[in-house]
């Protein structure tokens, strides 16, 4: 199959590399020039572990290339995938869909011979019929079908979500488009992936009410580890009971500073606006956004509290910046608002993060950005955890403490052992599990 597609982000970029990593001729077109440019050299332009490599691999083997020339790379596809951004729209918050219809309006004038557009694109219930109006304008309808294909990939094991996926889902009413995401999507079914075939419409919701129900999960779990705090009890063990029923599962059930990034906040916004606009109420949604947007403040008095009720001209050395580990994704990251936060009580900030630092100069101001994990800990009145990067997992205990002017560590992601820092000699505080837990 040759595929092109349309915007090469965290998305497109991946899909586009795994497809030809399929064996299909893959186009990845993007506006950004510098962007093409790099990955022209094989150079990926986010951090994504095992992209860089398989991005080289199949340059080299002549299944993969990058253009900004959106025109040939559509002119000559079987199908156009749709990746570009779908960020929340100012004011009511939802999904604004200017590049996807800008995108749809390009593709219309590019198309030569039938075609399968598909949006892979979070979009909101509906957009796949305007995008069908959109083309429809310009090129005759026989010429191409609209097929709604979301992405579920996770930033950070991205690879390995599009190479084994749990499910593919396309939406489409149109026999001959479903054969033809049936034949890009055959080499999954070697490792017998479902693929779900639906409407255009039922399509679009799934996406919405999978990372809608996610952020519930992560919420309910977090509003818990409060009441943990409160009652004594620890939100590990509450978790591991709750999570070990088979109904309830597992995943998504760890206590943390509210969820961030570039998917859960924006599309619980643009689900929460799509109810509305259709007069029927999804109250636990709007519940989600709500106590998630106080929590991230919230995470900062819990700080200053630990702190001993003010950061004011106190040192804070801060670990983790990414909104997860593993991306360089800064997007409505925790840390985006508890460091200004801190810095409104007159925090000090030093911080570091693996990957994140470069785009994080970009979004936080009088930081001091450095080079290690222990250079910020240096005379810092407290270490504060936002991120859980694994490096991050094993820190010297020993040299944190001699570092800190204090020994007091706010980990917000319940990677250290209360009991173990308390016998170490820390003034450590974490969600969920209280003091009544740390007996020994
Ligand atoms: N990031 C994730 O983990 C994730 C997971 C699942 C779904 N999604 C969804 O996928 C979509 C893309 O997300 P992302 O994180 O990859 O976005 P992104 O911002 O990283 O990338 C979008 C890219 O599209 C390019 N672009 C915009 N208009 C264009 C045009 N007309 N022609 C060519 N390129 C154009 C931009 O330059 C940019 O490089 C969003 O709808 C998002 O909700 C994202």
């Amino acid at each position: 199959m040759r595929i092109a597609i349309i915007g090469t982000g965290y998305v497109g970029l991946v899909s586009g590399t795994c497809f030809s990593e399929f064996g299909h001729e893959v186009v990845c077109v993007d506006t950004n020039w510098n962007k093409i440019e790099l990955l022209k050299q094989g150079k990926s332009p986010i951090f994504e572990p095992g992209l860089e490599p398989m991005i080289a691999k199949n340059l080299q083997a002549g299944r993969l290339s990058f253009s900004t020339d959106l025109k040939s790379a559509v002119a000559s596809a079987d199908a156009v995938f749709i990746g570009v951004g779908t960020p929340s729209r100012r004011g009511d918050g939802q999904a604004d869909l200017t590049y996807v219809f800008a995108a749809a309006r390009e593709i219309a004038e590019a198309i030569s011979g039938y075609t399968v557009i598909v949006t892979k694109s979070t979009v909101p219930v509906g957009t796949g019929a305007q995008v069908q109006e959109i083309i429809s304008k310009i090129c005759d309808s026989k010429h191409f079908d609209v097929v709604s294909n979301p992405e579920f990939l996770r930033e950070g094991a991205a690879i390995e979500d599009f190479m084994r996926p749990d499910r593919v889902v396309v939406g489409t009413s149109s026999a001959k488009a479903k054969t033809v995401l049936e034949e890009i999507y055959r080499p999954l079914s070697l490792i017998q992936t479902p693929m779900l075939f639906t409407s255009l419409e039922s399509s679009e919701l799934t996406k919405y009410a999978g990372n809608a129900f996610l952020a519930t999960k992560i919420t309910f779990i977090n509003e818990m580890a409060d009441l943990c705090e409160k009652v004594g009890a620890d939100i590990h063990d509450v978790a591991k009971g709750i999570g070990l029923d088979g109904r309830i599962g597992q995943k998504f059930l760890h206590a943390g500073p509210g969820f961030g990034g570039s998917c859960f906040p924006k599309d619980t916004r643009a689900l929460h606006q799509t109810s509305l606009d259709n007069q029927s109420p999804l109250r636990i949604v709007e519940a989600v956004i709500d106590i998630n947007e106080t929590r991230k403040i919230n995470m900062a008095e819990k700080i200053i509290s630990a702190c001993g009720g003010s950061v004011s001209d106190k040192k804070i050395a801060v670990l983790g910046l990414t909104f997860k580990p593993n991306t360089d994704d800064m997007r409505e990251s925790p840390s985006l608002d508890i460091i200004p936060s801190l810095q409104r009580s007159g925090a000090q900030i030093f911080a570091y993060d693996p990957e994140g630092m470069s785009e994080a100069r970009e979004l936080l101001s009088d930081v001091t950005f450095c080079e290690n994990a222990y250079d910020p800990l240096e005379n810092a009145d407290a270490l504060v955890i936002i991120t859980e990067w694994n490096e991050f997992r094993a820190l010297d205990l020993e040299r944190v403490k001699t570092a800190l002017k204090k020994p007091v560590m706010v980990d917000l992601r319940n990677i250290y052992e209360p009991n173990d820092m308390l016998a170490r000699g820390f003034e450590y505080s974490c969600i969920g599990r209280s003091n009544n837990s740390l007996k020994t």
